[in-house]
């Protein structure tokens, strides 16, 4: 996998929160995008997700564009069966359980239910004993573990994730960061963490920083 980010540009009325934001990822690497509430973080996972259009620039993964001013169906097509996403607000259905999270995200995503896979990536993140329980029946770590389940198991090329230790303590937040770097490495993804949280950045050997408007390394 090669995800490709391209001079992302994306304004909100007169105000430009991406300033030409560039990075490439390679096959398995990970990288932290540091920044400060406010920064444009969850703008720029937007966009690549396809949530949000940049205004200019160009997202690609393995040379196919999956975000741009004009996106296409194709590129639906390819974020849909390319990525695993772990939204800051977590956005699982509150009516279903967690295991039937996870198989309507692989039935969506792959187009069918890997019930190998679901009980594997449950185990791993410690709430194989919570596969029956709705969302909200969970704690808040186990909430964060189930939203990384549900995006591991569509197999994903690119795991991403949005702040995903802000409501954590400290021992849960290195616990959540290892699940994040092993559960990528178990099904073969890269991985892209954005967060505020500095304390991430002892974890990742790729740090970035988004400071007004623009990405730096560090
Ligand atoms: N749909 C929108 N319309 C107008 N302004 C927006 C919109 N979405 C975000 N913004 C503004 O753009 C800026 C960047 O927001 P964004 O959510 O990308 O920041 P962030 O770095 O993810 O912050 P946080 O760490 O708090 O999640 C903020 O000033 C925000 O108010
Ligand atoms: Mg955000």
């Amino acid at each position: 996998m090669q995800l490709q980010v391209d001079a992302i540009g994306k304004s909100y009325g007169t105000t430009a929160v991406l300033k030409g934001v560039s990075f490439s990822l390679s096959d398995g690497e990970q990288a932290l995008l540091l920044g400060p509430s406010g920064s444009g973080k969850s703008t720029l996972l937007n966009i690549i997700c396809g949530l949000q259009r940049p205004d200019q620039g160009s997202v690609a993964i393995d040379n196919q564009v999956i975000a741009s001013p004009d996106s296409t169906a194709k590129s639906d097509e390819v974020r849909r069966t390319s990525l695993g996403i772990v939204f800051q607000t977590l956005r699982l259905v509150s009516a279903l359980s967690l295991r039937a999270n996870l198989e309507l995200a692989q039935k969506l995503q792959t187009g069918r239910v890997d019930s190998g896979l679901i009980d594997e990536s449950l185990d791993r993140l410690d709430i194989s004993h919570r596969a029956g329980a709705r969302p909200f029946q969970l704690s808040q770590g186990e909430a964060q573990r189930a939203a990384i389940a549900r995006a591991v198991v569509v197999s994903p090329k690119l795991l991403i994730a949005d702040e995903p230790t802000s409501a954590l303590d400290r021992e849960n937040t290195r616990r959540v960061a290892e699940l994040l770097i092993e559960m990528a490495k178990t099904v073969g993804a890269g991985l892209l963490i954005a967060t505020h949280d500095d304390r991430l950045g002892d974890f990742f050997p790729q740090n970035y920083a988004l400071d007004q408007g623009e990405l730096k390394s560090c």
